[in-house]
């Protein structure tokens, strides 16, 4: 079969793990696949920027249209992050007849419908496991795993950088702003950490969750959001005395007609399974009327993990296109009337 051709959008924290994993596991993904899988053109802003992986010096480009408008190119892989200018690639790539995995849930959350609209109407494959919880594969859970079920809950930590402060926070008395700073090193944190700290990441993700997992659309605006900068060490302190860890939980609930979703910083009883996850660790609960109670663990952030995610989407693409079913095996959801949300 014919090398499948992808063009990287972003070679930072994830498009770094993406071509580790490439060039690292390419027998496995060929025999996986069918298809040798070859990164062929890789944006970045600086061309001249020394980088942690080697690619080669002609496959890098700063010109988008190099990529998005090539030929060649049969995967866009978008991992540089943004809302306007990535938007804007996407679809004129799908228009272009090329399939798409991407990290972002800025995207995803606030033009999903859009872009999902677009892919059906090419035939075209969109795939974003990695935009919630980095190396759990939720997603996908959500769609295929409980397709059988009516989920009617959907709770859990879903940011990496403020699960990381929090713990450093309760476990070592650091300070909020150190910890911050240690995040954004390891590759944890947003370009702009706002989105982290002030519980606007955590919110798309919600908003991503539980359109998936309710079938009925729910908009960024619908979630209340809350974050953490505000929480002192005093407070984590004086919540473990009383028997209890302060996290950012995401919390979605369906009852009947009716959809509520709040990201906040709420104490948890340290005997629950949630407060017993530290670090960069998230956990998604799921509750559904059939199955009960599941949860699900894992790294949430970080080079490695949400390149595990993308390139699991990437192998779903490759094996699409060799079985020539692109676009009829997508994670758009399934989705009926819109359910009334809280008013804001
Ligand atoms: P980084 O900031 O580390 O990397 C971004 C990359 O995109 C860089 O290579 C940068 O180029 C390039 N880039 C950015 N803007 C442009 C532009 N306008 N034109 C050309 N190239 C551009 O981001 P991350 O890898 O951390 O995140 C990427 C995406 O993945 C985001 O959407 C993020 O939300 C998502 N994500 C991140 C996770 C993580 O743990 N970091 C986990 C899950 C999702 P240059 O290198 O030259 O600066
Ligand atoms: N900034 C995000 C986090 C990256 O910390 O969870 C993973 O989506």
């Amino acid at each position: 079969k014919k090398p499948i051709k992808i063009g990287l959008l972003g070679l930072g924290t994830v498009g770094t793990g993406v071509v580790r994993i490439v060039e690292g596991h390419r027998e496995d993904l060929e025999k996986q696949t069918g298809s040798a899988i070859v990164v062929e053109k890789v944006l970045v802003q600086d061309l001249s920027k020394l980088r942690s992986v080697s690619v080669d010096r002609d496959k890098l480009t700063d010109q988008p249209w190099d990529i998005i408008r090539n030929p060649e190119i049969d995967v866009v892989v978008e991992v540089m992050g943004g809302v306007q200018e990535t938007k804007a690639y996407i679809l004129e790539a799908l228009e272009q007849g090329k399939h798409i995995v991407t990290a972002n849930k800025d995207l995803m959350a606030m033009h999903g419908p859009e872009i999902l609209a677009k892919a059906a109407e090419k035939g075209c494959d969109v795939f974003y496991e990695a935009s919630v919880a980095g190396g759990i594969p939720i997603i996908r859970t959500l769609v295929e795993g409980f397709s059988s079920d009516r989920i009617t809950k959907i709770m859990g930590i879903v940011n990496g950088t403020t699960n990381y402060i929090l713990t450093k926070m309760s476990q070592e008395g650091a300070a909020y702003a150190d910890v911050l700073k240690e995040a954004q090193m390891l590759g944890y944190a947003e370009a702009d950490p706002t989105s982290d700290v002030e519980g606007l990441d955590a919110a798309r993700k919600m908003t991503i969750l539980s359109t998936l997992g309710f079938h009925s659309e729910v908009a960024l605006a619908d979630v209340k959001v809350k974050g953490i900068s505000k929480v002192s060490k005093e407070d984590i302190q004086y919540g473990k005395k009383l028997g209890y860890e302060v996290k950012l939980l995401g919390i979605a609930e369906k009852h009947d007609e009716h959809i509520s979703v709040s990201v906040e910083p709420t104490m948890v009883k340290t005997s629950h399974p949630l407060a017993s996850v530290n670090g960069v660790f998230n956990a998604v609960y799921v509750y559904g009327e059939a199955v009960g109670e599941t949860m699900f663990y894992g790294p949430g952030a970080g080079e490695m993990p949400t390149a595990t995610s993308v390139v699991a989407d990437l192998v779903a693409v490759v094996r699409n296109l060799n079985l020539g079913v692109n676009g009829q095996h997508s994670t758009a959801p399934y989705l009926e009337k819109k359910l009334k949300t809280d008013e804001q």
